[in-house]
């Protein structure tokens, strides 16, 4: 299908989308983060709406204005994003996991702000594991037709350990990205491969994030039924 020629073959589902990049605090001004700018997700949520969709999109520290025609709800840490994905997923007939979570966070939270002693090192920040929310999702489906799409960064063996995680992680399709040169963080165009659970294999040649999205979307639509 060409992008934008879909018509409305997602009305009448319900799709949650996470986007951004969780945050996990340390004290009152200072946090984990990585580089997700949530573009890819916010195109993901924009796709599926022009689709006919009724799309739940679920937020971390994008900074990116609400989309047309989406509901948006605003979390900051994995925890949040946890509760926010398994409160949309129940009637949910997709569940795209587009957002960095963090693995680690901080063990403890400092309700003041950390100060530098005079003469003394640093303490080490000890960090804790973070719950795998697509793996839980995947694992526990409210619904046993309902479907749900990871996505994975790699820089090394892209296809064999996309392969891996998609397994691990007990998902239906995996969007796999190789990291490097030109596909930077926040760039407002991506390259992947998707990979299905049933061992198809999608290439998406370089180009704009909203042809990613309508690839993965034809893909969902096509095992939708
Ligand atoms: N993910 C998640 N919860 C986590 C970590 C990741 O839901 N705590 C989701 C991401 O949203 C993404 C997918 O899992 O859709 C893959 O994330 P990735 O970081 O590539 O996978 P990990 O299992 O964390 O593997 P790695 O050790 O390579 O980071
Ligand atoms: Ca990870």
């Amino acid at each position: 299908l060409a992008r934008g020629t879909a018509g409305p073959d997602l009305a009448g589902r319900h799709v949650v989308v996470s986007a951004g990049g969780t945050r996990e605090p340390l004290d009152p001004v200072r946090f984990l983060g990585n580089r997700s700018s949530g573009k890819q997700g916010y195109a993901l949520a924009r796709t599926a709406a022009a689709r006919g969709a009724r799309v739940t999109l679920i937020e971390a520290n994008t900074g990116l204005p609400d989309p047309a025609g989406v509901d948006v709800v605003r979390v900051g840490t994995a925890v949040q994003l946890r509760e926010a994905v398994l409160k949309a997923a129940p009637d949910a007939d997709v569940v795209v996991m587009a957002a960095a979570v963090a693995d680690f966070r901080p063990e403890t939270y400092a309700t003041g702000k950390i100060k530098k002693k005079d003469g003394q090192d640093p303490e080490p920040i000890v960090l804790v594991r973070n719950p795998d929310i697509l793996a839980e999702i995947a694992a526990d489906r409210p619904r046993p037709e309902q479907l749900v799409v990871g996505f994975a960064a790699e820089t090394d063996d892209v296809l064999a350990n996309g392969r891996a995680k998609l397994a691990r992680k007990g998902c239906d399709l995996l969007v796999v990205n190789e990291v490097g040169e030109r596909k930077t963080f926040g760039s407002e165009e991506n390259e992947a491969v998707v990979l299905g659970a049933d061992g198809s294999e999608t290439a998406v040649p370089y180009g704009p994030k909203e042809a990613l999205a309508d690839t993965v979307w034809d893909l969902v639509v096509h095992r939708l039924g």
